[in-house]
């Protein structure tokens, strides 16, 4: 049996695959069990921030796996301390919670701001307002969570307590803030089609919940740790939410989310009111330095900008792209006749490994791409948009 054969008649159907087996890769390019070669455009979902198995991530690592794999949360670790200062630093946040995924880090966020209402307030200050069109993650409170009603569906009863407002809305969104304890969101909305919030309304959002004693839950789970030639996108608005949630690149490849929260709210959860067996795992914290202390070094995110302008330039030349979304390297492409799915099962064919976001094609880059790189993948693009 082969492995594909093996696989769907072992696990569940839960993603449409494509019929491909990766086997290895290195730097920016993965190999399929044929020997095939591909171009990585889109880093496993923005997560293989430094490409594939980057050396100096690999040995850290490795050297991690046969020193000590795991600790229960009873103990501590400096690989974990090391990883929580570097966070925080690079962040100006004051505390982490780490937890294994996205979703894990935006309940532990909801967890908080409803914890933080509570014991200010008392009942009844529980709602969420999250944005039309976002995505905060597959568990039953994050698909709450999330303001698209084609992921509440199946699963019911969802939790209570998430109410949805237009993205860049002001006065919908204020209509929905009574009950509220956070306004949760994406600078850029990801899944949802590589939209950027426009800075008025983030403005209006910090100002309307300052006043109100509204927390604002920023979920950089796709867009933090560099992805948009900042550490965080918030940066770009120049906002400091009171949590906000990373995952994905944030340990390059291994599993990790992480609750950031700053002064006022980091002492809400205590003991025993937040854990995860996992969360914090030293292999991943290896992983997590690696990444933090190439992300920070001087000049990488600048390259990330200039990069991210070079792929948006290239891209706008050509005739069937309508238009360029996105920040740094988290890009959008809305495409005037072609349909996505096609032109990203075609890159495939053709060794390119891209996303889709709705109706654009999106590619969310490993973070320390070459020049080179991007013009052999964007050659590829060019031959597909060309029909
Ligand atoms: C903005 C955002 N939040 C949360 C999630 C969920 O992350 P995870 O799949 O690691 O649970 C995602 C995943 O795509 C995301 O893009």
């Amino acid at each position: 049996m082969n492995t594909i054969e093996k696989f769907n008649d072992n696990v569940m159907h839960t993603y449409g695959r494509y019929d491909v087996v990766l086997e290895k890769g290195s730097e920016r390019t993965c190999v399929d069990e044929n020997g095939k070669e591909y171009i990585d455009f889109g880093s496993g979902i923005g997560t293989n921030s430094l490409g594939f198995c980057d050396e100096d991530w690999s040995e850290a690592v490795c050297k991690q796996v046969k020193s000590i794999q795991h600790t229960s949360n009873y103990y501590y670790t400096k690989v974990q301390a090391d990883f929580a200062e570097k966070l925080c630093k690079a962040t100006g946040y004051s505390k982490v919670f780490f937890g294994n995924s996205g979703a894990e880090a935006n309940e532990c966020a909801i967890k908080l701001a409803r914890k933080y209402s509570f014991d200010k307030y008392g009942k009844g200050r529980h709602n969420i307002v999250t944005l039309v069109n976002s995505f905060h993650g597959r568990t039953l409170s994050t698909l709450a969570a999330t303001g698209q009603d084609v992921f509440h569906n199946y699963f019911f009863p969802f939790p209570e307590g998430f109410v949805y407002a237009n993205a860049n809305d002001k006065a919908d969104l204020e209509s929905k803030l009574d009950g509220a304890c956070a306004v949760m969101m994406e600078f850029v909305q990801g899944e949802g089609g590589v939209n950027c919030l426009d800075k008025d309304f983030v403005d209006f959002v910090f100002d309307i919940c300052a006043k109100k004693d509204i927390l604002v839950i920023a979920d950089e789970v796709q867009t933090g740790v560099g992805r948009t030639g900042k550490f965080l996108a918030s940066e770009h608005f120049g906002v400091h939410p009171d949590i906000t949630t990373l995952a994905k690149g944030l340990a390059g490849g291994v599993p990790v989310g992480a609750c950031l929260a700053d002064e006022k709210c980091a002492e809400v959860l205590t003991k025993g009111t937040h854990g995860s067996t996992f969360g914090g795992n030293p292999i991943a914290c290896a992983g997590g330095n690696v990444v933090a202390d190439k992300v920070t070094a001087p000049g990488f995110l600048d390259e990330v900008t200039a990069k991210g302008e070079y792929f948006r330039e290239k891209l706008l030349a050509l005739d069937e792209v309508e238009s360029v979304s996105g920040i740094g390297l988290m890009i959008g492409i809305k495409l005037k006749t072609m349909n996505a799915a096609d032109v990203a099962a075609k890159a495939l064919e053709k060794g390119l490994l891209i996303l889709t976001a709705k109706e654009k094609v999106r590619l969310l880059p490993p973070l320390n791409i070459t020049y080179d790189e991007i013009d052999r993948g964007l050659d590829i693009l060019k031959s597909i948009l060309k029909g």
